[in-house]
Formats: C-alpha cells, sequence, structure tokens
C-alpha cells in the first residue's frame, strides 16, 4: 500500500466526481489525477477548451477546472489506462433506485458500483486503495472487498468509504471549507490504517486536522446516509408546519427562526418550501428505509418514510391550492413557472419539485411556460416525458420554455414560484403584472419574493406557510 499518494483515478466525472477532483487537484499540485467516465461526451464537456462549458454549472468551479486541468487533472474515456497507472481509485458512480425487480423503487441499484469492481479487479497488477465515494448502503465495502479479492490478480486491495457532503450550488465552498471529511476503513489491520493515513494526508493539505474525522468502514457508510436523512427531515419537519400555519394564521418563517434560536435546533435548513428535490434525498431515504426492512427493523423503515410521505404531499398540496384559488379549473389557463431546477445555483433537476408540481398542473390540462435561468429547455420536456404520465403530444401541446421571464408571464393567470433564484427579485414586476389576466395570482412555493411590493402593484400574493390575514 502507497502511503504517498501520486497517482489518483476517479471513476464517474459527474457531480460528485468532476468537483471534488478538481479541488484535490487544485490543493495537491503533485498529486497527478484522472477522472475517466464511460459516457464520451461528458468527458468531451470536461475538456471543453472554452472552460464555461464544463457539463456542471457549480459558481468558482470552472475557474479551479482552468488552473487546474492539463496541470495535475485530466478528463478521459480509458478507464483501464487510469486504473492500472494509479495508487488510489475513488468510485464516484451514480448509485440510483433500483427501476427493477426485488427492492423496485427503494433500495439503490448497485450495479454501476460493481462493474467499476469488477474492472477493478480485472485490471489491477499492484495494489490499490480503493475510495468509495459514492453514497451506498451500509456494509457495501464488504461486496466491494469480496469481489476485488475473489477475482483480481492476487494484489492487495483496501476499501476506504469517504463519503462526499457537498451541497449543489455550493460545491466549490463545500470542498475547500468542509464542515467535516469523513473517512472509514479498517482500523484493526496494519494495512487498513496505512490507507486512511493516505487519504488523511491529501485532505491535510487543506483541511484542518481535527475536521478530519476518521470512523470504522460502517460508521461511515451509515454516517452519510443519516446525515441526508436528518437534512430532509428537518425540511419536512417544517414543511409540515407551514401547513399548519397556513390554516392558523401562523407565519411559517417566524416560527422558523423562533425555533432555530434554541441552540439545540439551530438555524439553518429550516426554509420551508414546495418540496425538497435534489439526486439525494429522496433516493438515500428510501435506500435507508430499505436496509432498515431488510433486517426486520418495521417501525425504523416506517418512522424514516414518513419524510418522503410529507414531501410529496408537500408538492401536491402546492399543486391543488393553485387549482383551487384558480375557482377549481386551470383547464387552458397559462401558469408560469418561475425555475425549474431542484434548488438555485444549479442547473441539476433530478427530483426537482417543478416537475411533480408541473404534472398535476398537466393533468388538470393547465398549460405550463417555464422559465429557469440555467435548466436547458431540452432537460424540461425530458424531465416531464420520463413520467410517462402525460402523453407526449399533450406535453408538447402544453407546456412551453419560455426566452425569458416577461414571455413565460405574459398573459399568465397565475406565477408559481419553484426555485429560489435571486434575479427574481430584480424583474420588472410591474411590467409583468401589466401583460396578466387579472386577478393576478402569485404562488410563493420558496417565500422569496418581495410580498409587499407584489401587493401594492396588485398581485394576489400566496406564500407557502403564511395564513391568510
Ligand atoms: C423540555 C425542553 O428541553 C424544554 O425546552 C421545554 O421547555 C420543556 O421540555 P425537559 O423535559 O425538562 O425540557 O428536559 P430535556 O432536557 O429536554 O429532556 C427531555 C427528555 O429527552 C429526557 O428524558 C432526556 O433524557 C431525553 N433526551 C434529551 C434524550 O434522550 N436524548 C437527548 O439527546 C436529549
Ligand atoms: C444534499 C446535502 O445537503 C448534501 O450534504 C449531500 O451531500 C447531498 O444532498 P443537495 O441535494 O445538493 O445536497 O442540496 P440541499 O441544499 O441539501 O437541498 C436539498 C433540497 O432541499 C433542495 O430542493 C432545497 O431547496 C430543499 N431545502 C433545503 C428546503 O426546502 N429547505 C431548506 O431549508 C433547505
Ligand atoms: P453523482 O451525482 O453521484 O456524481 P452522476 O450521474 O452525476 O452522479 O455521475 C455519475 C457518472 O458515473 C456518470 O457520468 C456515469 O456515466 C459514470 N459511470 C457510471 N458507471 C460507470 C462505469 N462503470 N465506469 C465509468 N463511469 C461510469
Amino acid at each position: 500500500i502507497q502511503k504517498v499518494i501520486k497517482k489518483i483515478c476517479c471513476i464517474g466525472a459527474g457531480y460528485v466526481g468532476g468537483p471534488t477532483m478538481a479541488i484535490i487537484a487544485q490543493k495537491c499540485p503533485e498529486i497527478e489525477i484522472t477522472v475517466v467516465d464511460l459516457n464520451q461526451k461528458r468527458i468531451d464537456q470536461w475538456n471543453d477548451t472554452d472552460v464555461s462549458n464544463i457539463p456542471i454549472y457549480e459558481p468558482g468551479l470552472s475557474d479551479v477546472v482552468a488552473e487546474a486541468r492539463g496541470r495535475n487533472l485530466f478528463f478521459d474515456t480509458d478507464i483501464d489506462k487510469a486504473i492500472d497507472e494509479s495508487d488510489m481509485i475513488f468510485i464516484s458512480v451514480n448509485t440510483p433506485t433500483k427501476t427493477y425487480g426485488k427492492g423496485k423503487g427503494m433500495a439503490a441499484d448497485l450495479k454501476y458500483i460493481e462493474l467499476c469492481a469488477r474492472q477493478i479487479a480485472r485490471v489491477a497488477k499492484s495494489d490499490k486503495i480503493v475510495v468509495e465515494k459514492s453514497t451506498l448502503p451500509v456494509r457495501t465495502a464488504q461486496a466491494l472487498k469480496n469481489i476485488l479479492d475473489h477475482t483480481g490478480n492476487d494484489v492487495n486491495f483496501e476499501i476506504l468509504s469517504n463519503p462526499e457532503f457537498l451541497a449543489e450550488g455550493t460545491a466549490v465552498s463545500d470542498l475547500t471549507n468542509p464542515d467535516r471529511v469523513l473517512i472509514g476503513g479498517q482500523q484493526e489491520t496494519e494495512k487498513g490504517k496505512q490507507a486512511v493515513e493516505a487519504l488523511v494526508s491529501i485532505y491535510a493539505n487543506w483541511v484542518p486536522k481535527d475536521k478530519i474525522l476518521t470512523t470504522n468502514l460502517w460508521s461511515s457508510e451509515l454516517s452519510k446516509l443519516t446525515a441526508n436523512a436528518f437534512l430532509a427531515q428537518r425540511v419536512s419537519s417544517i414543511n409540515a408546519m407551514s401547513e399548519l400555519c397556513e390554516i392558523t394564521g401562523a407565519n411559517v418563517d417566524e416560527v422558523a427562526k423562533a425555533i432555530g434560536m434554541d441552540s439545540r435546533i439551530g438555524p439553518k435548513f429550516l426554509k420551508s418550501s414546495v418540496g425538497f428535490g435534489g439526486s439525494c434525498f429522496q433516493k438515500d431515504i428510501l435506500n435507508l428505509v430499505y436496509i432498515a426492512k431488510s433486517y426486520g427493523l418495521n417501525e425504523v423503515a416506517d418512522y424514516w418514510e414518513q419524510v418522503i410521505l410529507m414531501n410529496d404531499h408537500q408538492k401536491r398540496r402546492f399543486a391543488h391550492n393553485i387549482v383551487k384559488t384558480l375557482y377549481n379549473t386551470v383547464s387552458d389557463k397559462k401558469i408560469a413557472f418561475l425555475g425549474w431546477a431542484f434548488k438555485k445555483d444549479t442547473n441539476d433537476t433530478r427530483e426537482s419539485p417543478a416537475i411533480y408540481v408541473a404534472e398535476e398542473l398537466l393533468l388538470e390540462q393547465a398549460k405550463i411556460s417555464v422559465w429557469d435561468p440555467k435548466v436547458k429547455d431540452a432537460q424540461v420536456y425530458t424531465d416531464i416525458n420520463t413520467l410517462g404520465s402525460i402523453e407526449a403530444d399533450e406535453v408538447d401541446n402544453k407546456l412551453q420554455v419560455a426566452k425569458d421571464p416577461y414571455e413565460a408571464c405574459k398573459n399568465s393567470h397565475a406565477i408559481a414560484v419553484l426555485t429560489e433564484w435571486e434575479e427574481f427579485n430584480t424583474y420588472d414586476w410591474q411590467r409583468i403584472y401589466d401583460n396578466m389576466h387579472k386577478p393576478a395570482f402569485v404562488f410563493d412555493g420558496r417565500g422569496v419574493l418581495d410580498k409587499n411590493k407584489l401587493q401594492e402593484i396588485g398581485f394576489v400574493y400566496y406564500r407557502i406557510g403564511e395564513g391568510g390575514v
């Protein structure tokens, strides 16, 4: 086992692998890093001479890539070569929810992970440290080790778990200045300890030692699922209160502020919304629920499942409130969507609440016009068509992506805010109002618009979690 890592290979050039490796490369110029992927187009985008065309939009990321790319950061599709030459291999491939067979809709699909393990075993001719970067079910490291040891070329593999806690939209600052770095390994063996030390010393180049936490493998794997479950639970908890606020005349932002000042609760992650989205929360909780069930822990499973059920309810409730308010029919009415991404400062739309709100409204025969500052037109159509619940020509007919916010809102009956993009507050709201049907409704699913200003202009303004006066 190499104590000083000279070459790293990262399998998977996605939202996790790309930014993580870019930062390691920036902070450790003496380590050569190759990020590989099966997807030629994605690799080409990472290599685009115009660095603003890299496939993932994250504030500050293109500067980091510009600095390191070609120096000690490389993107390639030759996976075998990168594995062969490396001392340490990060696995950052996707682990979507299974769409078939046992555990369908719940369990993590580990086929991409297993393919990586088999490829590493086949190719490796020297000892390797294999790092799980993707979020995985607890005890996956065991399966990895079995495959590597039984199909490999008699070289030594040490498995580490090093889950990534970065959030999208803040990837660069999260990676540069993490709350903690978690490294799980087999501390009870000498080689296991050395492997942990090798990874610790990489992070120690920029992360203070007291923020680098080392644990056993299973704690590390489980902590990642637990962290996401707790975060999602906070959102579902405040969203549950938002519904009660709306009925009782309380204001969810005031409630959140009041409870957040209790240092035991803390102020962060208490923003009520139209629901959480993103690739992680739902997938990881479903996975946690599945794991609990598979050990017969039904109460544990049911407890966490409520977080998802509440979230589904919040999205549906938002859509139904629009229909109800628009006199119980939205058929052929135009509704403008401000925002499609699952949160601001990202072009990612995976599990975005906007998709599900749009689905409900399209099923009510509404026309939807979408404006999002970063999401590409085709992505919006793909997201809806992937649901499979609405006929393709109906989608073409009713769903439109606008060139700018004014076009999206023109002649609409209502505006729905689905993402908390800051630019929404800079629009000429008088102009938007003048071009809408009256009464002009705004449904603010993120609680971000200037209520007083909009009401002065004449909008009928509804904000998630705010009771009617
Ligand atoms: C609680 C609230 O903390 C307080 O703000 C409110 O005004 C009244 O209710 P109290 O019931 O006195 O106060 O005690 P608290 O320290 O909150 O503990 C409540 C229970 O939770 C205890 O049985 C405690 O042992 C348990 N607990 C608390 C845990 O099991 N684990 C913890 O991490 C914290
Ligand atoms: C999350 C975790 O934060 C991160 O640590 C983990 O590595 C991956 O999953 P991410 O999905 O990128 O990151 O975004 P996050 O900022 O956590 O937001 C998730 C969703 O919750 C978004 O849809 C966001 O709008 C929503 N949210 C978040 C709220 O509705 N209210 C809040 O207070 C916080
Ligand atoms: P994440 O959010 O976990 O980073 P992404 O879907 O953004 O997930 O990225 C995962 C990447 O892993 C994709 O670009 C995919 O093509 C790549 N990938 C999946 N399986 C393999 C494999 N066996 N070898 C190489 N790359 C893979």
